[in-house]
């Protein structure tokens, strides 16, 4: 019996061109996959902020209904959570000292995160102007718009560094460094910017439970603290050991 198998159009090419084509192409699959599945990930994070706060909101108030105003809450949690998972894989990468791999999501979990975040501002102003007038909340709220923006124009700072050609022109250790504070400052920013707008709301959960589940905002906000703060041991532990090797 004989098989037909599919020929590899890379194997045993001679030509260098023919096989930089086929290196090309390869990392461009490789490109939509980390992206696609970046999207899967924000996806599934809002799918599920979505139901969340659709189940609160029936605990809390006996009303079953799911609106725009609850899928901006969950636009919100999502880019949060995404942009700290981001954070965390370099923590995980360092502790478990895996391959790369996980690395190669760091960056689109990342940039997932910012578009997420940008639909929230949106989202917020111009799709929900009776809940959230643009000037008068702003007004009212200038340290907590303020904190929003600084956050999502520190991300989409980030991500015109994370472009290749940016990094070719800063060098190596500086587009590195530069990334990671700003990535770090960013999280903060966005942490208290919904810690800001919740704290209410939290502080009532302790209180009286009445919500039988609290904002998810909570439980992301911890999250984000969480890696922020293991982010910084492994940067600390980090600096340390190759203090330790020698050169
Ligand atoms: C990447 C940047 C941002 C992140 C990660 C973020 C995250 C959050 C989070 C987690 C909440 C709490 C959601 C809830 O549980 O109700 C929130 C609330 C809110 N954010 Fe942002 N935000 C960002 C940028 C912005 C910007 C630029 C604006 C507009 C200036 C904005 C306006 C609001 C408003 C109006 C709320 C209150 C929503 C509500 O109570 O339903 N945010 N944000």
């Amino acid at each position: 019996m004989t098989f037909f198998r599919p020929k590899d159009p890379t194997a045993n090419m001679t030509d260098p061109m023919k096989r930089h084509s086929g290196t090309k192409r390869a990392s461009r699959l490789l490109l939509w996959k980390l992206r696609l599945r970046a999207a899967a990930a924000a996806l599934g994070a809002v799918a599920f902020g979505s139901a969340y706060f659709f189940v609160r909101q029936a605990f809390k108030d006996g009303v079953w209904r799911f609106d725009f105003y609850l899928f901006n809450k969950s636009l919100a949690a999502a880019s949060l959570f995404l942009i700290a998972l981001s954070m965390l894989l370099t923590s995980v990468h360092f502790l478990s000292r895996r391959p790369r791999r996980t690395l190669a999501y760091r960056k689109h979990l990342g940039l997932a995160g910012f578009w997420t975040g940008a639909a929230h501002g949106l989202a917020s102003h111009f799709f929900l102007p009776e809940k959230f007038p643009l000037f008068s909340w702003m007004a009212g709220h200038p340290a907590e718009a303020g904190l929003g923006l600084a956050a999502l124009a520190l991300f989409g700072g980030m991500a015109v560094l994370s472009l290749s050609s940016v990094k070719g022109k800063l060098g190596g250790e500086r587009w590195r460094r530069l990334l990671r504070w700003a990535g770090y400052a960013a999280l903060v920013l966005a942490a208290v910017h919904a810690g800001a707008l919740k704290w209410t709301s939290w502080t009532k959960y302790f209180r009286t439970f009445s919500s039988v589940l609290p904002s998810f905002s909570l439980p992301v906000v911890l999250f984000a603290a969480a890696t922020l703060i293991l982010r910084l041991t492994v940067l600390v532990f980090g600096r340390r050991r190759k203090a330790r090797t020698p050169s």
